[in-house]
């Protein structure tokens, strides 16, 4: 007997040092993990019967008890997790800002197949409800409101979306979901409710002839797949998700994308014409006044995205094995590649499907329109050096110095450096996640 005593307290002491280092409980509990093995020796009520039982003779081991009792239960957490684990379920949420290729990456997950539902831009409509008189929004609020939403919709429940969306809907029937077309899961037959003649829908299926949306169709046909993924250029900080990483139903996996700010601007102000008009009109002459608004908004675009990313690759222990940085340009660069990594950071199996849409995509010929994917993406991805004038790219370095540099993205120091095809601009630059 006293054998198997002194092993018990040997076991415990060794246990509890285990506990106090927080990363190898960690990795220790990733194991379990993956070994899909939820009741090992290490299952802990053993133990704690044997310590209550002997409660006496073991008076001097009350701390040790207590470190016991927080290690059980932080187990018990943790087997809570495993049972979300288990089951696989992914939700996915790729960050990005506007024309970093997000929707294109996003296809990566829409082309997935009957496993996986994908939201594009669920949180265009809390934006547009949030935004001020200014024409902002309070970023608090607004961080709020879009963490509880994406929550919700990674749990396949859109009635806090629901209320963001205008007009309301009717009975869970709305004709206004931003961009419907753009998620084939919203367009599936299962979600296909009867044309109705003469109800106008704005982003209506493409691949059939749908009526308004029913988002109890929507949300049934979610609750069926087995993996969730959601695209948003609207998230500004990854540290206002946190919360979605502590909840035990969710195994949240992050994707954040960049890009070269300098090629981000140039793009904008193709597609964004009206709102880029101050940028416009700075590239044919004038000086741009560094004190504007326009340009202070930029260097707050690009100090959220360097500070996420921060974040994210300092890893720390609630986003380890959540957090990826992909950058725009490697994608357009290596496709496959990238797509290959992506999935296997998901854990969600490469299909055929993504593969071959992969292939089409990445080599036609001919562009499409301001919002195409479909492009010669190795040839898109120097476009911006020949249409942004130097001193923009200028202005550009010098407020997004440091985003720039994290990234890898080199400084050119006059015009003929920036239309010098032959130097990219592009450091090879591994980062590393998991
Ligand atoms: C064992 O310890 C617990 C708390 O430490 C106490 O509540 C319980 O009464 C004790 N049992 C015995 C049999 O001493
Ligand atoms: C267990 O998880 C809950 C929330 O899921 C948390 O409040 C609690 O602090 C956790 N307990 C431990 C010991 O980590
Ligand atoms: C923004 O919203 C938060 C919480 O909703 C509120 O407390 C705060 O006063 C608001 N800030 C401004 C500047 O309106
Ligand atoms: C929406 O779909 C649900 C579930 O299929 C159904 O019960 C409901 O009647 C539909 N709503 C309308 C207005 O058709
Ligand atoms: C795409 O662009 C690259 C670089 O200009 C070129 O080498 C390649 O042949 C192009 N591919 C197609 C299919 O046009």
């Amino acid at each position: 007997m006293r054998i198997k005593y002194t092993i018990s307290i040997v076991f415990f002491v060794a246990l509890v040092i285990i506990e106090k280092e927080n990363n190898i409980i960690s990795r220790v509990s990733d194991k379990l993990t993956l070994k899909q093995t939820p009741r090992t020796p290490l299952q802990p009520s053993g133990f704690s019967h044997i310590l209550l039982k002997h409660n006496g003779s073991f008076t001097s081991l009350g701390k040790i008890d207590s470190a016991f009792t927080l290690m059980k239960r932080r187990l018990e957490n943790y087997s809570e997790h495993q049972e979300v684990m288990t089951r696989g379920r992914k939700h996915i949420l790729l960050l990005a800002t506007t024309r970093t290729g997000s929707s294109f990456v996003g296809e990566f997950f829409n082309q997935q197949g009957d496993n996986m539902f994908y939201s594009f831009e669920p949180l265009w409509h809390v934006e547009k409800m949030l935004t001020l008189d200014t024409g902002g929004t309070n970023a608090t609020a607004a961080a709020k409101a879009y963490r509880d939403v994406l929550r919700q919709l990674f749990l396949c429940d859109f009635s806090l979306l629901e209320s963001f969306i205008d007009p309301p809907p009717v009975d869970h029937i709305t004709t206004a979901l931003f961009r419907r077309e753009s998620s084939s899961s919203l367009c599936e037959e299962s979600v296909c409710s009867p044309f109705i003649k003469g109800v106008f829908e704005r982003y209506h299926c493409r691949t059939r002839r749908c009526g308004p949306l029913n988002l109890t169709m929507a949300s049934q046909s979610c609750l069926q797949k087995e993996h969730r993924a959601i695209k948003s250029v609207r998230v500004r900080q990854l540290e206002t998700l946190r919360p979605l990483t502590e909840d035990p139903r969710l195994d949240v996996k992050f994707i954040q994308l960049v890009r070269d700010p300098r090629a981000v601007l140039a793009s904008r102000m193709v597609a964004f014409a009206a709102k880029y008009k101050n940028w416009k009109q700075w590239a044919v002459g004038g000086d741009v006044p560094i004190e504007d608004d326009e340009v202070r908004k930029l260097k707050g675009n690009c100090d959220n995205i360097r500070m996420s990313a921060e974040i994210g690759l300092r890893r720390p222990s609630w986003l380890r094995g959540r957090y990826m940085l992909v950058r725009y340009e490697d994608i357009a660069r290596f496709p496959m590649r990238k797509a290959t990594e992506m999935y296997r950071f998901t854990g969600i199996p490469f299909t055929p499907q993504v593969k071959s849409w992969i292939l089409k995509n990445t080599q036609a010929a001919k562009t499409s329109g301001v919002y195409s994917t479909q492009k010669n993406s190795s040839e898109q991805v120097e476009k911006w050096r020949f249409s942004l004038p130097f001193k923009i790219a200028q202005v550009v370095q010098k407020v997004c110095g440091p985003t720039m540099k994290l990234f890898g993205y080199k400084f050119v120091s006059s015009e003929e450096m920036l239309t010098d095809k032959s130097a990219s601009l592009i450091e090879d630059k591994m980062f590393n996640f998991s």
